[in-house]
């Protein structure tokens, strides 16, 4: 990749929106590590340095060497990125007498310098900074101020590298992205061609040369990921990808059935195997939640390699991993990550198997995923669809397994979602789920004293499925839904809606 924006991550919580944002000016972007920055920089055409949670004064802090960077490339400092190029090239930074965090509006703009054009005085931009820039380095060329932050902008004569204190990549900096595009195309140069279009042309060609005609297992989850995946290896070497989609009997009511149709009909090459009695089997009698995660993650690689070993002459593996999954992060704690992702469904394959890995949407986030799967015609209902959890339901029946709670579930689950979908809401929900609860609890149906099963509905707003909030639904709805599920679901007897959020609570109760 030629045409490339490298953004040094110093552990901001940020980061990956400055990534996305310049994505979304179909300009090609990726973020490494201060301490672990590429060797190599020619194809990089421009840089940023993202925030970060530290002070420059402090020893601890991220203090790169930029030597081969500063004055070389076009370079964007943002808010501990301007104030590290300030710091270090004779400026001073000291603590802010009033912190500053949250709105504030531009003034003393340069509307003659390309980096500003565009910006009109007043323009709001998102600050979040306990250190200001007092005094600007030697030639530095003061842009922009605030109310309270004098230094908000600036560049550094006769080279290429500019300084924001606030944050462009946050929404809440009106012409943030505009401010991006200024820096990287009017000043760096760079192209906007990194469209989904031109992602799918070049990635078939790369999977066409790179596959040959050896053959490729992929693991269907049923999920957007994997399922678009699958659509730019069929494009690329059609038959000769081979996917597995394992029932595990922990999925959606009727979902085995429909998404594999779904698949036959995008044309995949789809095998669907129903393995619900052996998982079952092997949960039998098991509550511990840890413990049946294992157990249906071991079961289901034994079924998958069953199965990946009747395909002849596989040679590769393909997986679903997507950008996020693979960004190596700097944490602000000084541990060794801030974000922690355990979740995988097809991880860990036994080494007897020997399969080289290929993974055609590492590069992409999660909305560009779905923006790929756009452009290759792949059915909203795919596309839109909540993400569900590998162990499926079986996280969500809390204590041991058995069929009849599945099935109890099932009906559960499918009034709820069927019901967040008549009513326009199912879009709106990041996430939605019903959790079958391990207590029993006394009612009243007709004359008859009744003791069954409580349910709780999950709804939750999120980005990432790392921080989430319980969704605000109409009670109109509620009401409707519990009334459905009482009616309409034999042993439950009670439905409790989940208000917690994530932290301190989870999405799945196990
Ligand atoms: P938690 O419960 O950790 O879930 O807040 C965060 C997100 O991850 C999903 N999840 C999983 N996804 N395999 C998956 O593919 C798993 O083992 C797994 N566990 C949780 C969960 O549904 C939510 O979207």
């Amino acid at each position: 990749m030629q045409n490339n924006v490298l953004i040094l991550d110093f552990g901001s919580q940020y980061t990956q929106l400055i990534a996305r944002r310049v994505r979304e000016l179909n300009i090609y972007s990726e973020i490494k590590p201060y301490n672990n920055p590429p060797k190599d920089l020619s194809s990089y055409k421009a840089v940023i340095l993202s925030g970060s949670p530290f002070s420059v004064r402090s020893d601890d802090a991220p203090h790169p060497d930029l030597s081969e960077i500063k004055g070389k490339k076009p370079l964007l400092g943002i808010c501990y990125g301007a104030q590290y190029l300030s710091h270090f090239n004779g400026g001073n930074v000291a603590p802010s007498a009033t912190r500053e965090y949250g709105r504030a509006n531009l003034s003393y703009i340069k509307p003659s310098e390309d980096f500003l054009s565009g910006l009109e005085e007043g323009s709001q931009v998102w600050m979040s900074h306990s250190d200001t820039i007092k005094q600007l380095p030697e030639g530095a060329v003061h842009l922009a101020s605030t109310q309270d932050v004098e230094n908000a902008a600036f560049r550094i004569e006769g080279e290429e590298t500019y300084g924001i204190q606030f944050h462009p990549e946050v929404y809440h900096t009106t012409d943030g992205t505009k401010l991006l595009e200024n820096f990287l195309v009017k000043i760096a140069g760079l192209s906007q061609d990194w469209t989904p279009d031109a992602f799918i042309e070049t990635t078939i060609a790369e999977l066409k040369e790179k596959i040959g005609d050896e053959k490729v297992i992929l693991g269907l989850s049923g999920g957007v990921d994997s399922s678009v995946a699958a659509m730019l290896l069929h494009k690329a070497i059609g038959s000769h990808l081979h996917c597995i989609f394992v029932n595990n009997g922990l999925l959606r009511k009727n979902e085995f059935e429909s998404v594999l149709d779904q698949y036959k009909h995008m044309g995949l090459n789809v095998k669907g195997v129903d393995a619900s009695a052996r998982f079952l089997e092997a949960l039998k009698g098991e509550s511990d939640p840890e413990t049946k995660r294992k157990i249906i993650g071991r079961v289901f690689i034994e079924v998958f390699d069953d199965e990946a070993h009747k395909v002849e002459n596989a040679k590769w593996l393909a997986q679903g991993t997507i950008y996020p999954d693979r960004i190596e992060s700097v944490s602000a704690s000084g541990g060794p990550s801030a974000v922690i992702k355990s979740h995988h469904n097809v991880g860990g394959l036994p080494d007897y198997m020997k399969l080289k890995i290929v993974e055609p949407l590492h590069l992409l986030f999660k909305d560009e995923v779905r923006r790929v799967g756009k452009n290759l015609d792949m059915d909203e209902s795919i596309l839109g669809r909540h993400p569900f959890p590998g162990p499926g339901l079986g996280i969500r029946i809390l204590g041991d397994i058995t069929a009849e709670k599945v099935s109890i579930l099932q009906e559960v689950d499918a009034i709820f979602i069927d019901g967040l979908k008549k009513w326009g809401l199912y879009d709106k929900v990041w996430q939605a789920g019903a959790m079958l609860l391990p207590v029993n609890s006394v009612g009243v149906m007709g004359d008859e004293r009744t003791y069954e099963k409580c349910v709780a509905l999950r709804a939750v707003e999120s980005t990432d499925g790392m921080t989430a909030d319980w969704v605000n639904l109409p009670y109109e709805f509620l009401q409707k839904t519990s009334n459905d599920i009482i009616n309409k679901v034999k042993g439950v007897n009670r439905v409790v809606y989940d208000i917690s959020s994530k932290p301190p609570a989870t999405i799945e109760w196990e």
